[in-house]
């Protein structure tokens, strides 16, 4: 219309608020659960709607996609100089249960928005610029996050444990895979893995996840290192029995052991004394789960994160005894303790900083940097490339819930400096 026309003319970095929303919000009808909550699980039937919308939107940007065997998506802007490694940049749709539009979206269709607006100013990259769709970066279905990025860059750790990974419904990971149309080759997915250099620089936008930019009144933070996380998988046996008939010291309850666990969790977390410690219990599953069956098994899974990789393998270790200890006093065997991942942090790249800085600059935004507490596919970007993350300001830092919420304008902000910052990477 003649507004956005007008304004397209004399400002060249102009954000299409109104197109940026609409598809925020067509991208998440693709859900499991209603709206205003997102479930999006991968290869689920949501998943792969959702992913042919955004393959869409990158061909209706005028980039070419490629897929890779696990479902990583790619769109190219070829530069007038292509040899040259290339400038990336992007997130994930996928959405863990109940949580809400913003998580990675933002990334993904802010990271299209910019690459519109690029053309719009009629810019010409001489570096390639990319936007990259990561496949499950939640670890939802299959209990390995960043599944997508952790293995472009590399890890024939996960390549190897992938072949024996099935869901809770006993699904295989290569049967959902190639259920979305990937896996192609078999299980040999080391097509995947890209070689360090592949990139001149990867960059990841995304909502805060916290509370710090909306009650500071900032519109941009400049991530300098993302917080290291592990995730544990145990598991519980006992005997079971009849909640009546079997009487208290004969049993060997395996729900009380994983309860007792998700306390032991929460004490040493605590026990490091910072607060930059946390530790999740978010998955306690009992079997058989009726109310009048001694549990005979359980499952747990646990969440434990540190910006000091030391000391969160500190707490790793004490939650590890702590199992061994539990599973002893109560007459149960820990069948599994499993550390599934144990990520060192990553920092971002001080040129990126720069870059991303004098573009916040250039564009009269206020920034500050930060430390990113939620993990990002970025944290294995940074193995492979050069990495930097922008964060723009969300509803009193909500995430993982459908009050999750962040403003068009925020939004844009974000956009403008991904954007700025990508053109000028490009160029040099
Ligand atoms: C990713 O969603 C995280 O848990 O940090
Ligand atoms: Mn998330
Ligand atoms: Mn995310
Ligand atoms: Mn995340």
């Amino acid at each position: 219309e003649p507004t956005s026309c007008s304004e397209n003319h004399h400002q060249p970095l102009f954000v299409d608020r109104e197109s940026l929303q609409r598809q925020i919000d067509e991208l998440s009808q693709f859900s499991d659960a209603p709206s205003p909550a997102v479930t999006r699980v991968l290869y689920s039937e949501n998943d792969i709607s959702a992913r042919r919308y955004i393959k869409d939107l990158m061909r209706h940007s005028g980039l070419s996609v490629r897929e890779d065997a696990v479902g990583n998506i790619f769109g190219r802007w070829e530069g007038s100089e292509p040899e040259l490694a290339g400038v990336a940049t992007g997130s994930h749709i996928d959405a863990i249960p109940y949580s809400g539009k913003y998580d990675g979206v933002v990334g993904v269709l802010g990271a299209l928005e910019a690459i519109n607006m690029l053309r719009r100013w009629g810019f010409q990259p001489k570096r390639s610029l990319e936007v990259i769709m990561f496949t499950s970066e939640e670890p939802t279905r299959f209990g390995i996050s960043c599944l997508g990025s952790r293995l472009m860059a590399g890890s024939e750790a996960l390549a190897e444990a992938l072949k024996v990974t099935f869901d809770s419904q006993n699904m295989s990971f290569f049967d959902a895979a190639k259920f979305a149309g990937y896996a192609n080759d078999g299980q040999d997915i080391s097509t995947v893995f890209l070689k360090k250099g592949s990139y001149f620089a990867f960059l990841e936008l995304h909502i805060e996840q916290g509370p710090i930019l909306e009650e500071e009144g900032v519109p941009i933070a400049i991530v300098t290192a993302i917080a290291a996380p592990a995730s544990m998988k145990v598991e519980f046996k006992g005997n079971g029995g009849h909640a009546g008939a079997v009487l208290m010291p004969a049993r060997n309850d395996a729900g009380l052991a994983a309860a007792e666990l998700a306390l032991a969790v929460e004490k040493h977390v605590l026990e490091s004394g910072s607060l930059d410690t946390v530790g999740t219990v978010g998955i306690i599953e009992l079997h058989p789960g009726a109310v009048n069956s001694i549990p005979s098994k359980s499952h747990v899974e646990i969440d434990a994160r540190d910006i000091d990789e030391k000391r969160r393998n500190i707490v790793v270790n004490k939650i590890r005894q702590s199992a061994m200890d539990i599973a002893t006093k109560r007459g149960v065997v820990l069948s599994e303790f499993n550390v599934v991942n144990q990520d060192p942090p990553a920092q971002s790249d001080e040129s990126i900083i720069k870059a991303m800085a004098n573009a916040s600059e250039q564009l009269n935004l206020n920034y500050k940097r930060m430390i990113s507490r939620a993990y990002h596919d970025s944290l294995f970007m940074a193995r492979i490339s050069p990495m930097g993350m922008i964060f723009i300001p969300c509803y009193k830092g909500y995430s993982h819930t459908p009050e999750e919420y962040a403003a068009i304008d925020d939004i844009a902000n974000g956009v403008k400096v991904l954007a700025l910052t990508l053109s000028k990477l490009s160029l040099s």
